[in-house]
């Protein structure tokens, strides 16, 4: 049975939209509910209307802390029915305790490098200002710390031929569109078990 989820996006949504594209050719089986932005300009609403998902727009400016600002986050993915939470460049870490508590071990995120190298933001410059020549991506559990929860998936790209960091960002986003669909398919064909850091996957019967 198609999984549901929400996404939390703060940008471009290019992540988003392959994941919208990859559920319409069926290659993912999830039926997105709801996008949640912190960003009223961010391009992913428009992604999501032209798809008929509805938006909500959570702001910190319009609430007095950060756990209250994921309360309310937490109340419209209640409300959602979701059953996965997917963050497709979401810039800001959750910082609400009981929106952490409530979905352990069901909000993933993937972060453009192979962690725990480069976390944060511009992993990819990151890396290739280093002078990395292997960098990849991670699709990991969200918790507590900056990009630390348990790992489900990681892929190594050489970067060794790119000439610019931006040319590295495209040659990891290309991966990241197809391995992230693949990740959110296999939540409706099994689970996920955590057991310390490892993360094991359990195909359903
Ligand atoms: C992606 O490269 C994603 O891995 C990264 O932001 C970009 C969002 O692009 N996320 C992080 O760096 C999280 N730490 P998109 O909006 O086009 O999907």
């Amino acid at each position: 049975m198609a999984v549901k989820v929400a996404v939390l996006a703060s940008g471009r949504g290019s992540n988003f939209k392959a994941l919208l594209e990859s559920i319409k050719s069926g290659k993912c089986d999830a039926q997105v509910r709801v996008l949640i932005t912190n960003n009223p300009d961010a391009p992913a609403i428009a992604i999501a209307k032209q798809a008929g998902i509805p938006v909500e727009i959570v702001q910190g400016k319009d609430f007095p802390d950060r756990e209250s600002m994921d309360e309310r986050i937490r109340a419209l993915l209640d409300k959602s029915g979701a059953e996965i939470v997917v963050l497709a460049g979401y810039m800001l870490l959750i910082k609400g305790k009981k929106l952490l508590e409530s979905y352990r071990h069901r909000i993933i995120n993937i972060h453009p490098a192979l962690l725990p190298a480069f976390p944060g933001a511009d992993a990819q410059k990151q890396a290739f200002d280093y002078g990395a020549k292997i960098s990849g991506l991670t699709i990991h559990f969200v918790d507590e710390s900056l990009d630390a929860g348990p790992i489900i998936h990681q892929e190594a790209i050489d970067i060794s031929l790119c000439r610019s960091a931006d040319e590295a960002a495209k040659k990891i986003l290309e991966r990241e569109h197809e391995a992230y669909a693949k990740v959110v398919d296999s939540f409706a064909k099994g689970k996920y078990v955590v057991e310390g850091r490892r993360v094991r996957y359990v195909p359903a019967r």
